[in-house]
């Protein structure tokens, strides 16, 4: 390859790449419908102080300990989240994590990012391949190795179905 060829197809890579990226933070992409409208949800960690690490599970993710994290869930899955374990989720529910650095910002409400738990099917088995996952209100839902490995532990733990902010965690971790 001549040096001009190798140059123009880095330059092709790269437009690719940055088109790539701008896929996820297109400011003109609309958020997905199945979670556009989550504030006028149940916030299921009202009247809480949601901070901390309560299944020792975080690390890092999620904004970490000091971060503070509100939890909605939407109708379908709303009886499944509050009522006792087992927990276990229908198809169509939709849980949405609000999370802040601090709590200066989680009062005010500012600066939050968003994940998004999606129980997209169900073969009436626990198993990840019924969930997916968004990184990000304006992100697209589908298959995350990282999100589900680590939500597997909800399994063990809280006895619920790749959720861990049940009735139960916020009972046994109420403060
Ligand atoms: C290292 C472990 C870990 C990884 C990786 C992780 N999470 Fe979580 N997630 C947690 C823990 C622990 C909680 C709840 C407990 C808390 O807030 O202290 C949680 C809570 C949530 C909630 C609120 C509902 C619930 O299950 O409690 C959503 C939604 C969520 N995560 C989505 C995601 C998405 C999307 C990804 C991937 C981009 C992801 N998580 C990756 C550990 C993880």
């Amino acid at each position: 390859m001549t040096r001009s060829a190798l140059k123009a197809a880095i330059a092709a890579g790269a437009a690719v790449t940055l088109l790539a990226g701008c896929a996820s933070i297109n400011p003109f992409a609309k958020p997905d419908p199945r979670w556009a409208d989550f504030k006028s949800w149940t916030k299921v960690t009202e009247g809480t102080e949601p901070t901390g690490d309560p299944s020792r599970l975080l690390g890092t993710v999620h904004k970490g300990e000091n971060g503070y994290r509100d939890v909605y869930v939407n109708d379908i899955g709303k009886e499944a989240l509050l009522g006792d374990a087992p927990n276990d989720f229908p198809e169509g529910s939709v849980i949405v994590k609000h999370q802040f650095d601090n709590k200066a910002d989680w009062e005010a409400g500012k600066n939050g990012d968003v994940t998004v738990s999606v129980k997209a099917a169900d073969d009436g088995t626990r198993n990840k391949d019924n969930w997916i996952w968004a990184a990000g209100m304006k992100s697209k839902a589908g298959p995350s190795e990282f999100c589900a490995t680590c939500h597997t532990a909800a399994l063990s733990l809280y006895d619920s179905d790749f959720v861990f902010t049940t009735a139960g965690f916020l009972k046994k971790h109420a403060q």
